[in-house]
């Protein structure tokens, strides 16, 4: 019989608190993410509360999200505020024009968005229009917000029915300014951030965490620039970086793959480590004490949309393959976690690589996907303090034929892909919590755990796994890919050892 793979968990090294906004979400006025998604409006025969989809907002309240951002993306460069507050009757509407050009009638606006993050528990991060919007505009919104003094913005919102201010930290100035967001060289955008930074005044006792449009991917020049150009004037700096094969072309089904395209995604979506490093590399230069974020406020699978849906509505599905993808990404931000103070993936429901789908046709059908279970599975880390896990696993090749293709998008040129891949956390009542996935389609592998400075005693967690890697959800069939418990794990003298199937994600806690 093959020997048990050997790994240590190093509760004897703890490193920084996990920031719980890495877990955060994304929710744009694309397709159907707001309007069908979390927002049905009150009149709907879709059960809502004040107008907010119950299902969705109920299983979102489960998910325990730390930090929703909105209204873009792309559409936020295009987004004017002041046209989605007051009556609804009275708000005009808008031509979508990031997102296959749809009507929207602005009933979902600031109140309607900040209202939700409330009940949802979770902080708002709120990206301002710096393409075509005007200073004025952005800090008369800031105004409205968060003010609670006798000025005209916050007499103007108690007059719309909110007499306190909402409490804002997190600020986006602009997004992808390299691109929808107006197109911009990173020196001209750093002066732009200057510019509009200016009039973002903090109002009372509420403190803007003022966040930078990034870079994509392999920009590294862009965050030079600005780390450079604006330096300490920002708290964080994003990054976007998805898991596609390139911005021209199709872009593979969601649920259709054969094992090289499968293979290719999860070498894809490691090597946002390689760039998380590269970008980090050039920020400790600047910033050696880690007060600036490197926020991925979008990341996650981006696949040709599903037949028959809205073109520009980004409708995809969700398969066990975005699982690992959920799963490998959150180990690499948990690694970071001193440096990557948040990421958002794209997006909440019904666009990219969601935690939910709703029906299409308003029949008011909702499925939770394979990477909503993942977030789930995953809460415990929020908050958790990191641990090192070593563990030498063995690798499969990710340099197949449609790799070389598709590295064109890349900057690496091969990429061994470990089967296994760990992560661990110590929580608030000292049990640790650890997650380990096999992505191989069929091997399975036995672990020994060791614990340095952690007596383990027991042992309790839960396993996503399915047949094929290419299953998913659907509203006929909601718990094709759902979790279970687990029980294959056993602790003998203080070693845990668990058997870890082909294409399974597990997580157990430690006691
Ligand atoms: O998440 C979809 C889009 O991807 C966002 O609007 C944009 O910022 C990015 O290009």
């Amino acid at each position: 019989a093959a020997e048990n793979v050997k790994a240590t968990v190093h509760a004897d090294q703890a490193g920084a608190k996990i920031n719980k906004e890495i877990y955060g979400q994304f929710s744009e006025h694309l397709g159907s993410c707001i309007y069908g998604g979390l927002w049905v409006g009150e009149n709907s025969q879709i059960p809502n509360i004040n107008g907010y989809r119950k299902d969705v907002f109920e299983a979102l309240k489960a998910l325990q999200i730390p930090v929703l951002r909105w209204p873009g993306g792309c559409f936020a460069d295009d987004y004017h505020w002041m046209d989605g507050i007051g009556p609804k009757s009275e708000r005009p509407s808008l031509r979508n024009n990031n997102w296959g050009g749809t009507i929207e009638d602005n009933s979902f606006g600031t109140h309607e968005f900040l209202n939700l993050c409330e009940m949802l528990g979770c902080e708002p991060y709120i990206s301002g229009n710096v393409g075509s919007g005007t200073v004025k505009e952005m800090a008369q919104w800031v105004e409205y917000m968060t003010s609670d003094g006798d000025t005209p913005m916050a007499r103007l919102r108690r007059a719309n029915g909110r007499e306190k201010a909402w409490k804002v930290k997190y600020f986006g100035i602009g997004n992808e300014a390299w691109g929808c967001g107006g197109n911009m060289s990173p020196e001209y955008y750093s002066d732009e951030f200057r510019k509009f930074n200016t009039y973002l005044r903090d109002q009372g006792g509420n403190r803007l965490y003022r966040i930078a449009s990034g870079a994509s991917d392999y920009d590294y020049n862009w965050t030079k620039v600005c780390m450079d150009k604006i330096g300490a004037r920002m708290q964080g700096i994003s990054l976007h970086y998805y898991t596609c094969t390139g911005w021209n072309g199709p872009k593979g089904s969601a649920i259709n793959f054969d094992n090289d395209q499968y293979y290719w995604a999860l070498g894809k979506c490691l090597e946002i480590e390689e760039v998380i490093k590269k970008h980090k590399a050039i920020m400790d230069e600047k910033d050696p004490q880690n007060n600036i974020g490197l926020l991925v406020d979008e990341w996650g699978t981006w696949w040709d949309e599903e037949p028959g849906t809205i073109p520009g509505h980004l409708y995809q599905q969700n398969a066990l393959r975005d699982a690992f993808v959920a799963a490998l990404s959150l180990n690499v931000f948990h690694k970071y976690t001193d440096r990557v103070k948040m990421a958002n993936i794209a997006q909440v429901v019904n666009v990219l690589q969601s935690m939910i789908l709703t029906d299409q046709e308003g029949t008011g059908h909702m499925v939770l996907t394979p990477t909503y279970h993942v977030f789930q599975m995953y809460t415990p880390f929020q908050e958790a303090t990191y641990l090192p896990v070593d563990l030498q696993s063995e690798t499969v090749q990710c340099s197949t034929e449609y790799w070389k293709e598709k590295q064109k998008t890349s900057d690496n040129t091969t990429r061994p892909c470990p089967l296994l891949s760990a992560s661990a956390a110590k929580t608030k009542d000292g049990s640790i919590v650890l997650a380990i996935t096999n992505v191989s389609l069929d091997k399975d592998q036995t672990v020994d755990f060791n614990f340095a400075g952690f007596n383990a005693k027991q042992v309790s967690g839960r396993i996503l796994t399915s047949k094929n890697v290419a299953d998913y959800n659907d509203f006929n069939h909601p718990n094709v890919v759902a979790p279970k418990e687990y029980k294959d794990a056993k602790i003998k003298k203080g070693v845990l050892t668990m058997k870890v199937p082909a294409k399974s994600i597990v997580v157990v806690t430690l006691k």
